[in-house]
């Protein structure tokens, strides 16, 4: 490998160019009353941890008013808070709390779907084919003489088709996702300035950014040409070229970005909004980002890409190159919502890959191995230049549920495919604080939306609190020092390596990953903080599966 110089834009100033990004699942975090799903005062009285852990800002999965039907990415009204979650009151005081604490906070928009319970759909479906209330969905008659076929062969990305008709109507309508999550027309300008205006609504709240979700979902191709292949929210590292169809990544979604960047750019405070395009190649994904449009999009070949060096090597190179293109920050992320959790992914037999969902059939992860490995990859990850997302636990080492019974899956990707996929619910289950309190101190008391293993107490927060060498410390560490030397904001310099390691310097820290079982020379530098160990016994060794920050030497 030889050395070489990735370029990013060193000179912007902008808060989210090099934040670390905390995701909250809000149902999952903290409990406040006990119902045994995570709410808004659960997650303000947790937020302390947050400023502690040393994160920049928090994003809020969805907790307005929705059935449920996906876990809130259903929403029935987009200027509300569900019941579940608390009260607009509870949601000021949390941004409220966090601003006072320094972390800023984002929130997700669901722009592509509403739930099947919008009044917009509801008003749909009480009105005529043809009638103006239509016309915010997608409706379409069918196929067939009697029109009993469905109007294309897309299929859901949850499994099974993607259309619907509702009871007693003859029309179907468009859902990419479950049937209770009918696609709006984007099209359709009522659609168009209704998402200005709750994009208005919650920055006038205070909110610093949001988090698109199906951003590359939006416009669909004129005339909803067929598509044979699955449309698949999530690739498995492999598939290239899976979101290309008709339903994906069409030119016209840029438009809406741009508008919304007007609405953004209208209000002070570097308000930012992150992409969630599970686009390919890099190239098209960067055009999401640029200057007109979005600020950020998730890196998912970063989070797609296998224990394997030249593999990572390879997206660290293009994702730097293709957000530097634009002018935009790359971002990191590992693990969120809807992939099974990064340690259970490296503890597989084939380190990295990406089952959709793990259950106890399937392979079980070497635990030890994995965690092993997630800690020398958090150590990469936060140590490169641009923007860092975390999911909530990952600070924890947490593992994913895998042996989750079936009964309690709640996924409608589970139900859909009748368990054909297992689905995201095992990296969903409630977080640990406390190991002897009942529900590990999610909530007050032992409920929990999702059951809990036994083995979650071994990584509760109270275990690993002021622990030296546990993996809430290693991050606490690791981000204090990523903060202190302004790596968010640094160049990156390969050096060479052997074949299973690499080497890079940001600024003044060397970092060292060492991908193999075995041991390996490790570079010259005084070392800073190790993801085995900080002591170090044999000096110029790195131990297999594992990471170092070193200072680089005369800096
Ligand atoms: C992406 C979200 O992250 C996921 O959880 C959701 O199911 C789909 N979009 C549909 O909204």
């Amino acid at each position: 490998m030889n050395d070489q110089i990735a370029t990013t834009d060193t000179t912007a100033t902008e808060w989210w160019r090099t934040a670390v990004i905390y995701q909250v699942y809000p149902r999952s975090f903290a409990d406040s009353d006990g119902d045994g799903i995570g709410d808004l005062p659960g997650i303000t009285s947790r937020l302390p941890y947050l400023a502690r852990l040393g994160v920049d800002a928090v994003w809020l999965s969805p907790f307005y008013p929705s059935p449920q039907a996906d876990a809130g990415y259903d929403v029935s009204d987009y200027r509300g808070v569900d019941p579940l979650f608390g009260t607009l009151e509870d949601c000021d005081r949390l941004l409220r709390d966090a601003h006072a604490l320094g972390l800023r906070v984002i929130v997700d928009l669901v722009p592509n779907h509403t739930s099947d319970e919008h009044a917009w759909f509801r008003a749909a479906v009480a009105s005529p084919p043809g009638s103006p209330e239509r016309a915010r969905y997608i409706f379409r008659d069918g196929q067939g003489p009697d029109g009993t076929l469905p109007p294309n062969n897309w299929k859901s990305v949850f499994g099974g088709r993607a259309w619907s008709r509702w009871p007693g109507e003859s029309q179907w309508y468009l859902h990419l996702f479950d049937r209770r999550q009918p696609d709006l027309d984007w099209q359709h300008p009522e659609v168009r300035t209704e998402f200005e205006d709750v994009l208005r609504f919650w920055l006038d709240r205070g909110v610093d950014g949001f988090r698109v979700d199906v951003a590359h979902g939006l416009i669909k191709a004129p005339g909803l040409p067929d598509w044979e292949r699955q449309a698949s929210m999530v690739g498995d590292g492999t598939d290239d070229g899976v979101n290309m169809g008709p339903m994906w990544d069409q030119d016209g979604v840029h438009a809406i970005y741009r508008d919304w960047r007007r609405v953004l750019d209208a209000y002070p405070g570097d308000r930012m909004m992150v992409a969630e395009a599970w686009v390919r190649p890099q190239a098209h994904l960067a055009r999401y980002v640029r200057p007109d449009e979005m600020h950020q999009a998730f890196n998912f070949d970063y989070l797609l890409a296998r224990w394997d060096a030249r593999m990572l090597r390879r997206v660290i190179d293009g994702s730097l190159a293709a957000a530097a293109s634009v002018g935009a920050p790359t971002t990191w992320v590992m693990s969120n919502h809807d992939t099974v959790r990064h340690t259970a992914r490296l503890g597989l037999s084939k380190p990295g890959v990406r089952p959709k969902g793990i259950d106890s059939k399937a392979e079980q992860p070497d635990e030890a191995l994995g965690l092993r490995r997630a800690r020398a990859l958090a150590f990469l990850t936060l140590a490169l230049p641009g923007s860092a997302y975390l999911y909530q636990g990952e600070e924890l080492g947490l593992p994913e549920h895998t042996t989750l019974d079936a009964a309690y899956r709640q996924d409608p990707a589970f139900h859909r495919t009748n368990g054909a996929e297992v689905g995201r619910d095992g990296c969903r289950v409630p977080i640990p604080w406390i190991a002897d309190a009942p529900s590990f101190g999610f909530g007050p008391g032992p409920a929990t939306w999702l059951p809990q293993p036994d083995g979650f107490a071994h990584y509760a927060v109270d275990q690993q609190e002021d622990a030296p060498g546990s993996t809430l410390e290693l991050y606490r560490a690791v981000l204090r020092l990523r903060r202190e030397y302004g790596l968010g904001n640094g160049q990156l310099r390969w050096l060479d390596s052997g074949p299973d390691m690499l080497v890079l310097d940001n600024g003044p820290v060397r970092v060292v990953v060492n991908f193999g079982f075995g041991a390996a020379v490790l570079p010259a530098g005084r070392l800073l903080i190790g993801s085995v160990s900080s002591e170090q016994p044999e000096p110029e060794i790195i131990q297999g599966n594992s990471a170092m920050w070193l200072a680089v030497p005369g800096r």
